[in-house]
């Protein structure tokens, strides 16, 4: 598959009579009509972190000049994803007087589009809200789909509820400011494409992992045209993932008891679903459901995109199981994992054997 050259592009994401648009493109931000447009009325609560704010907080300001804005910035990381932080937000449109047709604006990764997404949803019932993501995981995945959500200690995105965003515009110029770890993280969710349901795309990945790492910018536009289509084309058939939706969780359910059980300061979730869809592989070869050979492609390709690929050291078999059955796609207090046939077929598997699981885990 050869890398199409980078220019603007937009996929739409459609849900019945309801659409919005993704906008992928360098220099996005500047663009302060098109950012101004997107919040019809009086008031905007823009969110964002201590790590993003200082380089893109005040072009997004100017662009709605004559609005009641306020900013509130968080500070960055997984731990600050919580109820407590949550509140903050609550607090803030409270400060501003927001009324129903007030925009909140997402200013950067996932973390920062979560929280913000479930304040918008929280907010007099719902209110309007835009992604602005600004990390390469944020502009492929969790920017897209409206799952909007906080941690709670004892797990991940536990207090949420499916909310849309307005728009997402996605300015890649964004991701020349990136630490090289977050470019990295966002590339777990990027090959997950692949690995779930698109087997050419995840050659391409393994075969453009020394561009996509040097931030060569016709493949990470490709990249992130090609991941917002997939992700597009499933939430459009699955919004509120009763069935085929389930399939972008390969690894999730792994990745996300690790990050629980490690405090949410450990891997971070792009690497955390690194190793989960790698201990997903090799319980679907134990179970003989797909070729061990398959296992080990993964490993190499994600071992190219400079991902971990190992439970880290420390982490007790036992506990991340526990954490497992706390995982949303549970049903009756059975797991459901998503496991593969081999790259590029993913399904939903129940009624899977907890020692199998256990002994993945433990084997790491
Ligand atoms: P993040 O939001 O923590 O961002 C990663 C780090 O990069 C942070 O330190 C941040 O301050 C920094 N950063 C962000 N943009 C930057 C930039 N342009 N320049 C410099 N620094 C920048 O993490 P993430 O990987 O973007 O998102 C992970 C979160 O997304 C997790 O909470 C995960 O659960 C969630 N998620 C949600 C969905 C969904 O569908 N809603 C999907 C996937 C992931
Ligand atoms: N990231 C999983 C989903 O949006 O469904």
């Amino acid at each position: 598959m050869a890398t199409p050259p980078s220019t603007p592009r937009a996929v739409d994401v459609e849900l019945g009579a309801r659409r919005y648009p993704i906008h992928i493109g360098p220099g996005l931000l500047d663009d302060a009509l098109r950012l101004a447009a997107l919040a019809p009325g009086r008031h905007v609560l823009i969110v964002s972190d201590a790590n993003v704010a200082p380089h893109y907080l005040a072009r997004v300001e100017a662009a709605f000049a004559g609005k009641r804005v306020a900013s509130h910035i968080l500070p960055p990381g997984e731990q600050e994803k919580t109820l407590a932080r949550f509140g903050e937000l609550m607090t803030a449109l409270a400060a501003l007087g927001a009324s129903r047709d007030a925009t909140l604006i997402a200013l950067g990764g996932g973390v920062i589009g979560d929280m913000t997404g479930f304040a918008a949803a929280c907010w007099m019932r719902g209110v309007r809200f835009v992604q602005l993501p600004t990390t390469l995981l944020a502009m492929v995945d969790s920017s897209v789909g409206g799952k909007t959500a906080v941690d709670l200690p004892e797990g991940k995105n536990l207090v949420g509820a499916f909310h849309q965003p307005s728009a997402v515009i996605a300015d890649t110029a964004t991701l020349a400011t990136l630490p090289d770890r977050e470019l990295r993280a966002g590339l777990a969710e990027v090959i997950k494409y692949g690995a779930l349901g698109d087997a050419a795309f995840f050659d391409w990945v393994q075969a453009n992992a020394p561009a996509l790492l040097d931030r060569d910018t016709d493949a990470l536009a490709h990249a992130i045209a090609t991941s917002c289509a997939h992700k597009a084309g499933i939430v459009a058939r699955d919004e509120a993932e009763t069935g085929e939706r389930m399939l972008l969780n390969l690894g999730h359910t792994f990745g996300h008891a690790i990050e629980a059980e490690q405090g949410f300061g450990g891997l971070v979730h792009g690497e955390a679903v690194a190793v989960g869809m790698v201990l997903a592989a090799r319980l679907s070869a134990e179970l003989a459901l797909a070729p061990a050979a398959d296992t080990e492609r993964l490993v190499a390709a994600l071992h190219a995109l400079g991902l971990p690929t190992a439970v880290p050291e420390g982490l007790d078999p036992d506990a991340l199981l526990a954490r497992m059955r706390l995982d949303k796609k549970n049903l009756s207090g059975t797991l459901r994992l998503i496991l593969w046939r081999g790259i590029g077929q993913a399904f939903v598997a129940t009624g899977i054997d907890e020692a199998a699981v256990r002994g993945v885990l433990a084997r790491g």
